[in-house]
């Protein structure tokens, strides 16, 4: 949703930015800009599009500067133009504002503004913020910029440059996240430190309500009292390697073929097969609130929000006790009944996700036990938490999330699997052997990526349908949900999820023979139920594509396409039967000539509500 770039120091900015913005562009790629200051005067550039648009246009000028902000986007307000792109300059042209989320009473300042002269060139709400810091400007960056706020009603991450303050960027969050890169007679701000991660690993978080002045050599924060705040300089465990593509033609693929080991990341040194038990220590402290609670929610969204629904399977089967699944922008609008007895387990791959936030904050201040489920280390989701278990998936790049989903499944197992064993609802030996299945989940998966190219003779079948069904049953059933959610944000086919048993309440309507069916047809308890539902399609023409374990050699019968998986612990099975559903979304949308990383419409991160 949007990401921000921007640098000050003694090297020249442009190309800084530049880089840094592809490193961002997975949060919007609808249009991008740059304002650097040259010779006490501002210069904008911006351009519809992707970044490469942008360079090009830069390459045409000679730019350099000493400081500037950069911006890609992700539209809210006003269509994808050159007139919406950021950085947006003051009517004045004394400064240039680039800014991530949404101010939400932009239409009363605009009125407001307009009625002392202001005059407008976009249809964002950003535009308005950066006249507003121009009105209140009374020579001090800072304070005009606090004064500005305390109008402001949204979220937003902003990084301002004044053509008055020639080595300083002054920086505010609220509801979006913003870090500083702390570097040695340099500094950097930006979304996500992956913009400045080749050049320093030190980083500054700023929290909701703070401001920063940033200059070369000096960090100074206040918050939005203008009271001094003192900030820690944490170290960040990125590399470079961990966000470029390594080889692959895109980040998706990487982060798919990455699973073998981000999988075992999320359990290595967390399990302890002679008791059977898993041992994580960030729920260490709380473990007890949480096996004592009244009742346990979970909440997140997308693919996020699917991982929560196999916890709740977990989670019931292991512990024996009711988890309730909700979508994030759900949870916080309905009449919740979370008190301060209830546990609330919040997921999500960025950290950042603006109604998992939102449900969050409603979670504590209703009193509630909160664990985070989160991969990107330090977000704000993982730092407002009461406790919580990275799942240490490293940068996930690709906007379609895989990579994430499978290490929450694996973290979720965790937690069921250490919550259940010290409530005796799972014996020692039932516990060792789950141990010992997710112990072999990593060769599993490498057993089921040698066989991409069955999937890729299946996506270039079925490239061309304008529909696809996903069933599946009891574990099985969020994992159809998440094959369908990936053909959709990728390829651009419409594909619904559905219970394999909810088909003849509704959906088996829409079969005949143009409707693949993926049907997820794993050995478990409601197999049989399965095989009927499988034969159900095939009396209606559809074709059936099945995801079986391997030995099964039934199903041939009565599939067009069989992908055999090993046949694991049926409550670790979801985790090698999505990979294959992966594979076919991507080689679908590759074949169809789609751009995999960057989907239309969509951005990674989504930080607005
Ligand atoms: O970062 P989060 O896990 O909180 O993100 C949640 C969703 O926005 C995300 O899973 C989205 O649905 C993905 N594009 C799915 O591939």
């Amino acid at each position: 949703m949007c990401g921000i770039v921007g640098f000050t120091g003694n090297k020249n900015a442009v190309p800084i930015i530049l880089t840094g913005l592809k490193r961002l562009e997975y949060r919007g790629y609808d249009s991008a800009g740059l304002s650097i200051l040259q010779n006490n005067k501002l210069t904008t550039i911006k351009q519809e599009g992707k970044i490469k648009n942008l360079e090009n246009a830069i390459n045409n000028n000679s730019l350099e500067s000493f400081l500037g902000i950069g911006h890609t986007r992700w539209a809210t307000h006003g269509e994808p133009n050159n007139a919406n792109a950021h950085p947006h300059e003051s009517n004045d042209r004394s400064l240039s504002l680039v800014h991530n989320g949404i101010i939400e009473n932009y239409d009363s300042l605009k009125k407001m503004l307009m009625s002392k002269g202001f005059i407008f060139h976009s249809d964002t709400d950003t535009e308005v913020l950066a006249n507003l810091i121009q009105f209140n400007y009374k020579g001090d960056l800072k304070e005009a910029l606090i004064v500005s706020l305390k109008s402001v009603v949204g979220a937003y991450g902003i990084a301002v440059v004044h053509k008055n303050h020639p080595g300083i960027i002054v920086c505010a969050r609220f509801g979006s996240p913003l870090v500083i890169g702390v570097g040695e007679g340099e500094n950097y701000v930006a979304s996500d430190p992956a913009a400045f991660i080749d050049q320093t690993n030190n980083i500054i978080y700023l929290a909701d309500g703070e401001i920063s002045v940033v200059s070369a050599n000096s960090i100074d924060t206040y918050n939005i009292d203008s009271e001094s705040v003192d900030k820690e300089i944490s170290e960040l465990s990125m590399s470079l390697e961990e966000i470029e593509k390594g080889g692959y033609e895109h980040f998706m693929l990487k982060e798919i073929h990455e699973q073998p080991k981000t999988i075992m990341d999320a359990i290595r040194g967390r399990l302890i097969a002679s008791e059977g038990i898993s041992h994580l220590g960030g729920i260490d402290n709380v473990v007890g609130r949480i096996l004592w609670s009244r009742d346990i929610s979970i909440t997140a969204c997308g693919t996020s929000w699917h991982a929560a629904l196999i916890g709740q399977y977990l989670i019931e089967s292991f512990v024996n006790k009711p988890v309730k699944v909700d979508y994030a922008s759900e949870f916080r609008y309905r009449h919740s009944l979370v008190n301060p007895e209830s546990v609330v387990m919040v997921i999500s791959q960025s950290g950042e996700t603006a109604d998992t936030l939102a449900a969050l904050k409603l979670a504590k201040e209703k009193g509630a036990l909160t664990i985070g489920i989160v991969n990107a280390v330090g977000s704000t989701i993982a730092r407002e938490t009461d406790a919580g278990v990275y799942v240490h998936a490293g940068p996930e790049i690709g906007v379609a999330s895989t990579k994430a989903f499978t290490s929450q499944v694996s973290v979720l197992a965790l937690i069921a699997l250490k919550l259940g064993r010290m409530l005796g609802t799972i014996s020692l030996e039932d516990g060792q052997r789950k141990v010992r299945a997710l112990n072999n989940l990593q060769s599993n998966v490498k057993r089921i990526l040698e066989n991409e190219g069955l999937i890729k003779e299946i996506a270039f079948k079925y490239k061309d349908h304008r529909n696809f069904l996903y069933l599946g049953r009891g574990f099985q059933f969020p994992v159809a949900l998440e094959g369908a959610l990936k053909l959709k944000e990728i390829s651009y086919i419409h594909a619904e999820g559905y219970p394999a048993a909810e088909m003849k309440h509704g959906p088996i309507a829409l079969i005949d023979e143009n409707m693949p069916v993926v049907v997820i047809a794993t050995q478990d308890k409601t197999y049989d139920k399965i095989m009927s539902n499988i034969q159900e399609v095939r009396a209606r023409k559809g074709s059936v594509i099945a995801i079986a374990n391997e030995g099964d050699e039934n199903i041939k019968n009565f599939a067009d396409y069989v992908f055999y998986i090993p046949k694991t612990e049926e409550f670790i099975q979801p985790i090698l039967s999505v990979i294959p559903l992966q594979l076919l979304s991507y080689y679908i949308a590759v074949y169809r000539g789609c751009n995999v990383d960057q989907p239309r419409n969509l951005a990674k991160s989504v930080t607005v509500e």
